[in-house]
């Protein structure tokens, strides 16, 4: 695989918790359970693939939506991964970052975030993102504001905006990877996606494999990238 034909950043919309647990007669957060286990080896795998940048989307700005149950349920297991997991990530020479607003989060959890980062910032194999409480629209226009506020009169240019996201230094997502079956983007990287290539798959979240990621990967490196100009 030449380096064009691997993308330099991977992004997957991790979706059908939910429904992997139902199709088992159990409740939807041991879906989520299940979900963010998977994420563990999924590090892993794709640091074996040489991919530099790694976002997940986990909690979006419009999961606030869900029961109360649930989205309280989703934050303990956030605060029980981070807890455990921290030590493995590093160990593979990631950087753990995180990729939202903080509003809303509760403050032990944004501590808890704060110090991962913190303790996995010196790694530079691969930059693991965690998007909690992120969505695209929210991102847009934290950063219109941020520029507004800085410079009330300035004409807002295309580098203004990006150099006002949440993590500035990531590069677009190559690819975007949706498991369960839904064709959208339910607001996750929706500036950064313009030149995204898309890959869906019906399997839930929790049965993504080893064979699922390369299947997922084998189908990028024969897409053809224009970017709006001619056929190389
Ligand atoms: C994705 O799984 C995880 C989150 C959005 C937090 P879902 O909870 O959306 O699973 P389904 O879509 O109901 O199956
Ligand atoms: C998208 O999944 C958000 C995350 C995976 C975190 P949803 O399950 O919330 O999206 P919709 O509601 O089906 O569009
Ligand atoms: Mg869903």
């Amino acid at each position: 695989m030449t380096d064009e034909r691997k993308p330099r950043h991977l992004a997957i919309i991790l979706d059908g918790n939910g429904r992997w647990a139902r199709r088992r007669n159990l409740p939807r957060l041991m879906g989520h359970r299940a979900g963010l286990r998977k994420l563990e080896n999924m590090v892993r795998l794709v640091k074996r693939e040489g991919i530099r940048y790694f976002s997940v989307y986990a909690f979006s700005t419009e999961n606030w939506n869900r029961p109360s149950m649930e989205v309280a349920g989703l934050m303990s297991l956030f605060r029980y991964y981070i807890r455990r997991k921290v030590d493995e990530i590093k160990a593979e020479g990631a950087r753990i970052r995180f990729c939202g607003r903080n509003d809303r989060l509760p403050p032990d959890l944004l501590q808890q975030m704060r110090w991962a980062e913190d303790y996995t910032k010196d790694e530079k194999i691969l930059d693991f993102i965690l998007c909690i409480n992120y969505g695209g629209r929210a991102e847009i226009l934290d950063a219109v504001n941020s520029i507004i506020a800085e410079h009330p009169d300035k004409p807002i240019t295309e580098q203004d905006l990006r150099s006002h996201f949440y993590l500035p230094d990531v590069p677009d997502p190559d690819l975007i990877i949706r498991t369960s079956g839904e064709l959208r983007l339910s607001n996750f990287w929706l500036w950064e996606s313009a030149y995204s290539e898309y890959y869906f798959t019906d399997i839930h979240w929790p049965d993504f494999d080893e064979n699922e990621l390369r299947r997922a990967l084998d189908d990028f490196a024969g897409r053809e990238r224009r970017y709006g100009g001619l056929k190389k």
